[in-house]
C-alpha cells in the first residue's frame, strides 16, 4: 500500500479546538509547535489566530498525516514527519531555538482508527498493524509472533490494565504454536472475547487489549516522557505546554510532570545549596463541555492540562 494513501472523507474532529488554541497562544507573533498535526485542526485555528509574522511548526510520524498537511499552503506554516519526541533536532535543523507554544494532542486520529488497513480498531478487520509510522518499526502482529508469553502479558497487563492479561497472552501464545499466529484484527478480538470472561458494560472486551497493543507497538509513554522534557527545554518564559490526553496512563504523566518542575527541586545531598528553581506553573486542567460530547463521543475521556514556563528570574526568587 502507499504509506501516504487514505480517503479523503476519513475526518477528524477536532477536540478542544478553542480551549486548546485559547491556552496555548500568548503572544500572535510568536513560533509555535503542533507536536501532533493529525488533519491539522488545532493548526489551523492557530494559523488563523496569529499575526504575519507568527509561525507554526507542525509535526507527526504518520505520513498520511504528513501528507494530508500539503493542503495548507500559509508560508508560516511548516510540516515535518517526525517523532514529537525528537523535538530538538527538528527545531535545530529550522535554526529555532525559542518557542512561545507547544502543543501535543495525543493518541490516534479518526482517520488512523477508520481505516482497517491500519488495524488500530477491532471494528474493522484488517491487518494487525497499528504503527502510526508505517515505515518503520515492528507492527503488532509481529510482536506477537516473537514475543514469549510472560512479555505479551505485560504488556497487555500494563498498557491496557486488563485483568485477564496472562489468560489473553496464553490464548495467543497456545495459538500461535499451533501453527496459527495471529495476523489480523479479528482474529485478535476473537481470542480476546474467549480469554475475558467478565464483560465491562457498554466496552467490547477488546478495549484494553487493542489499547495496550497501540501503546506498546509506538512507545507512546516514552514519546510522551521525552516529548514533555524536550518541550520544556526549548518554552521560553511565559510560553505555554498544552497537553490533551486520551487515557489514565497518559495523563497520569502529564500531571506528574508538571507538578514535578512547579516546584523548587532541593538536591537532598546538597541541603545548603539553592534549589534549583521551578520550571513550569500549572495553569489549568479541562474537559470537553456536553456540547462537544454530544457532537464527537470521541472527546469523551479527552483531559487537557496546560502549563506556563515561568520567568526564570520570577521563579528563582520564590
Ligand atoms: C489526536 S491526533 C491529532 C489531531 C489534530 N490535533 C487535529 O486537530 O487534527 C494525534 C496525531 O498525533 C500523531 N502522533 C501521535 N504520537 C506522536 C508522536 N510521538 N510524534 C509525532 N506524532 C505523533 C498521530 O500520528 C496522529 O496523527
Amino acid at each position: 500500500m502507499d504509506a501516504t494513501a487514505g480517503r479523503a472523507d476519513w475526518q477528524h474532529t477536532t477536540v478542544l479546538l478553542v480551549e486548546a488554541v485559547d491556552a496555548l497562544l500568548t503572544d500572535a507573533d510568536g513560533i509555535y509547535v503542533d507536536g501532533t498535526f493529525g488533519r491539522g485542526g488545532h493548526s489551523r485555528r492557530l494559523l488563523g489566530a496569529l499575526s504575519p509574522a507568527g509561525r507554526v511548526i507542525a509535526l507527526d510520524r504518520d505520513p498520511q498525516a504528513v501528507a494530508a498537511a500539503a493542503a495548507i499552503t500559509d508560508r508560516r506554516f511548516t510540516i515535518r514527519h517526525a517523532r514529537f519526541a525528537a523535538l530538538a533536532s527538528e527545531l535545530a535543523a529550522l535554526g529555532v531555538t525559542e518557542l512561545h507554544g507547544v502543543l501535543l494532542d495525543l493518541g490516534v486520529s479518526s482517520p488512523q482508527i477508520d481505516d482497517p488497513a491500519r488495524g488500530f480498531s477491532f471494528r474493522f478487520d484488517g491487518p494487525l498493524d497499528m504503527r502510526m509510522d508505517t515505515t518503520r518499526g515492528e507492527s503488532a502482529a509481529q510482536f506477537l509472533a516473537r514475543a514469549d508469553e510472560r512479555q505479551i502479558a505485560e504488556v497487555i497487563r500494563d498498557y491496557g490494565e486488563e485483568r485477564f492479561a496472562v489468560q489473553i497472552a496464553k490464548a495467543l501464545v497456545a495459538r500461535r504454536e499451533g501453527g496459527q499466529a495471529v495476523r489480523t484484527t479479528a482474529e485478535l478480538s476473537e481470542i480476546v472475547a474467549r480469554a475475558v470472561k467478565t464483560r465491562e458494560p457498554g466496552q467490547d472486551p477488546a478495549t484494553r487489549t487493542f489499547q495496550a497493543l497501540r501503546i506498546f507497538v509506538n512507545a507512546e509513554l516514552e514519546e510522551l516522557e521525552q516529548g514533555l522534557n524536550a518541550a520544556l527545554e526549548v518554552l521560553r518564559p511565559g510560553g505555554r505546554l498544552v497537553v490533551i490526553s486520551f487515557h489514565s496512563l497518559e495523563d497520569r504523566i502529564v500531571k506528574t510532570f508538571i507538578a514535578r518542575h512547579a516546584k523548587a527541586a532541593f538536591d537532598r545531598r546538597a541541603p545548603f545549596a539553592q534549589p534549583a528553581p521551578m520550571r513550569l506553573r500549572a495553569l489549568a486542567r479541562v474537559k470537553p463541555g456536553e456540547t462537544e460530547l454530544r457532537a464527537n463521543p470521541r472527546a469523551r475521556s479527552a483531559i487537557m492540562r496546560v502549563a506556563e514556563r515561568t520567568e526564570v528570574a520570577w521563579a528563582a526568587a520564590t
